[in-house]
């Protein structure tokens, strides 16, 4: 069974079976409810981004360059990556996209939201936001990065086991638009990202728990938390 251990806002790290590593939009050094700093990580091998915010790639170039990870996101993000950030191993991807890799099969998903790219000298490099749907040890994982409530969720329906879904509100999907987000993709745990961190997007996980009721578990992470998929 691979191991889900979520550090804060939208940053989560997978450990395959085998031991491979996986981190997921790291927002650590300038978040407070993150429970590590960037230099937690010293062996990595793939490091996964949603889309270009700072709140998701923040620390994701001190930690490439350390690890000597490899960074799988868009095409425009990759680019940025190598040609301004000076990261060396990377797999450049884009939306409806998956590849087989020695972990697992990664797919790149639609999502609804901004395409800026933060950092200096990434004003050429605007990509399209993206969700990740990521097999790994035979569980399916979908990580919806920002996103606001599409009916494209309802072609995620039956692929996914766990869903990380944002339920912040004002950036993303709120609960309420997060339960019908539910409703389309029918996965079998869901664990609610991306709410908190700043005071527009406090939510209460509990009432959360109560609006999706039998839909699916919801699992509540705190910071340094990890699940069992
Ligand atoms: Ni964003
Ligand atoms: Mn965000």
């Amino acid at each position: 069974m691979a191991r889900l251990i979520f550090h804060g806002h939208a940053c989560v790290e997978l450990i395959a079976e085998d031991g491979t590593r996986l981190l997921i939009d790291p927002f650590l050094s300038d978040n407070p409810l993150a429970d590590v700093a960037a230099d937690h990580f010293d062996r990595l091998d793939y490091l996964l981004l949603t889309h270009g915010h700072f709140d998701h790639v923040a620390d994701s170039w001190e930690i490439l360059q350390r690890t000597g990870a490899t960074l799988i996101a868009t095409f425009e993000i990759v680019s940025y990556a190598q040609e301004r950030q000076g990261v060396a191993s990377a797999h450049p991807m884009h939306i409806g996209g998956g590849y087989d890799f020695p972990f697992g099969r990664v797919k790149l998903t639609p999502a609804l939201h901004g395409g800026q790219v933060a950092g200096e000298g990434a004003e050429g490099y605007t990509t399209f936001p993206a969700g990740l749907l990521i097999a790994i040890d035979d569980h399916r994982v979908y990580h919806a990065g920002d996103t606001a409530l599409t009916t494209d969720m309802t072609l995620l329906r039956g692929q996914v086991d766990t869903a990380l879904l944002p339920i912040g509100d004002n950036f993303t999907m709120g609960p309420e638009d997060a339960v019908r987000a539910i409703e389309m993709i029918e996965p079998s745990v869901v664990i609610p990202i991306h709410y908190d961190t700043f005071d527009v997007i406090r939510q209460d996980a509990g009432s959360f728990r109560e609006l999706v009721g039998g839909r699916a578990e919801v699992v509540v992470l705190g910071a340094g938390d990890s699940y069992e998929l």
